[in-house]
């Protein structure tokens, strides 16, 4: 059956105390709507409706980024949690099959718990996510008989027995679309907040004879942000997940509690990750590959067998084939490396291409940026590039080609020829010493004076 998404992101969230809206505080490398979004996705939904309101062209940019096919209703002025889904509509109202309602700011859901919502759709016409929280605080509880969910309550609304009900509303709800539709456009908004509450749809849907059902998951996937200390919390709860699930899945970490991943970090079987190592979005570590201690890496691909660090910065379009090497204060940006590379030390690689087995000298710079435009450094296989070469781009450098250290190549090196870009070296014999004699001798007078 087809299942449509529905992720709310008008709130202000102005216990956030930020300009930024709150679903665009990042979150393990990516803003936090991404891990609504990413949850939502393993269900391959048909069609995924965000409902913006705080900062609405923000949002949006930021969910496109992340899915081009996202869809977008406006809420404005944001009237409670029906009302925000009510906005989606004219979008989903005929859709055919579910609707799941998430959160932008409730972003660590399981996929596996959404797939058990929409198999409990099988018994049930609504299925609310509840979940008992060490703290019930001023969450919404759950009023059950036996399986099936009788009403929601709302801290604020609840007598002092409701109160004392440890099963929690999540907000997280699967119903057939057309039905939740209707569900929220009988609610009304006479309670203590004045607010149209989504909760609502639970009662109403009793009344109609429909059942309504619940799922329970793990109170660290409801877990919602409202506060940067909430975020924190997350942050350090997201890693700490991080962490052991790459130590499952066969990755050495020699200090894991040092390492931070990104949401979309993919490391395989056998890699080694030293210490202090920081993965930012959209990193891939083949199996085998290691990345030495005190690391940054974003949007770049390390094949296996390639070494890279310690003190290495991978920077978004990094690709490195196999058996690369990248050693100290090294930053490669936008740049293909082929087999067996290697870059050892101080040195700048941008908007390049490097053939396999080339060795770069310490101290080289692909000077890509005329201020204005960036253009590309195209080097060879097999190349030797002496310490401290400028690459002026844009420059190609040929196949089995060598270029002095210290050259400045501002032309086009053909295969196998030797560049030499930097002025003659002339000796003066004795001048060193007559020249050192005149220097003391002046100082000795300007002391006298
Ligand atoms: C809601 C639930 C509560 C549940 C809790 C779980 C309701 C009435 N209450 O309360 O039962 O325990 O979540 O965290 O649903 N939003 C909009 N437009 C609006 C209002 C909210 O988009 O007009 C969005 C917010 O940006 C947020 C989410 O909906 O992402 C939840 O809203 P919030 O006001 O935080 O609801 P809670 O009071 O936490
Ligand atoms: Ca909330």
């Amino acid at each position: 059956m087809q299942v449509s998404l529905i992720v709310l992101a008008a709130g202000l969230g102005s216990r956030m105390n930020s300009d930024l809206p709150k679903v665009l505080h990042p979150l393990a490398g990516v803003p936090m709507l991404h891990h609504a979004l990413a949850a939502g996705r393993a269900l391959e939904p048909s069609r995924v409706v965000v409902v913006t309101g705080h900062g609405a062209e923000q949002v949006s940019k930021s969910a496109l980024a992340y899915d081009e096919a996202c869809e977008f209703v406006v809420q404005d002025p944001q009237l409670g949690t029906a009302h925000a889904v009510a906005q989606a509509a004219p979008l989903l109202a005929d859709a055919p099959g579910d609707a799941i309602v998430l959160y932008g700011d409730t972003p660590f859901v399981r996929a596996e718990t959404l797939e058990a919502m929409r198999a409990a759709r099988a018994t049930h016409a609504v299925v609310i996510l509840g979940f008992v929280p060490a703290d019930p605080a001023r969450y919404g509880r759950l009023i059950v008989d036996g399986d099936q969910l009788v009403r929601i309550v709302e801290y604020q609304d609840a007598t002092a027995d409701e109160r004392a009900i440890t099963l929690c509303n999540s907000g997280v709800v699967c119903a057939e679309a057309r039905t939740l539709f209707q569900l929220v456009s009988q609610v009304g908004n006479q309670n203590a907040a004045g607010e149209y509450y989504l909760t609502d749809i639970v009662e109403l849907a009793c009344a109609l004879g429909l059942s309504v059902g619940f799922v329970t998951c793990d109170e660290s996937e409801t877990l919602g942000i409202n506060t940067r200390a909430q975020l924190a919390a997350a942050e350090a709860a997201f890693q700490t997940r991080a962490r052991a699930e790459a130590l499952e899945n066969g990755v050495t970490l020699t200090a894991p509690e040092t390492v931070f991943f990104a949401l979309d970090t993919h490391i395989g079987r056998d890699a080694t990750v030293g210490p202090n190592v920081i993965f930012g979005p959209a990193v891939t570590i083949e199996s085998g590959a290691e990345i030495k201690g005190f690391c940054h890496l974003e949007g770049c691909h390390v094949s296996r067998g390639a070494v890279v660090g310690p003190f290495a910065r991978l920077r978004p379009g990094a690709e490195l084939a196999e058996d690369v090497h990248v050693g100290n204060f090294v930053e490669i940006k936008n740049a293909v490396l082929d087999e067996g590379v290697k870059v050892g030390h101080l040195t700048y690689i941008g908007d390049a291409h490097i053939g396999e087995f080339t060795n770069i000298g310490a101290g080289t710079v692909t000077c890509n940026y005329d201020g204005v435009m960036k253009h590309r450094t195209t080097i060879g296989k097999r190349v030797f590039i002496g310490s401290d070469t400028m690459l002026v781009a844009p420059v190609t450098v040929g196949d089995d080609a060598l270029t002095a250290s210290g050259s400045v190549i501002t032309e086009d090196v053909p295969a196998a020829a030797l560049a030499l870009g930097r002025a003659r070296q002339v000796n003066k014999p004795g001048l060193a010493t007559a020249l050192m004699a005149r220097l003391k001798a002046i100082k000795a007078a300007k002391g006298k004076s």
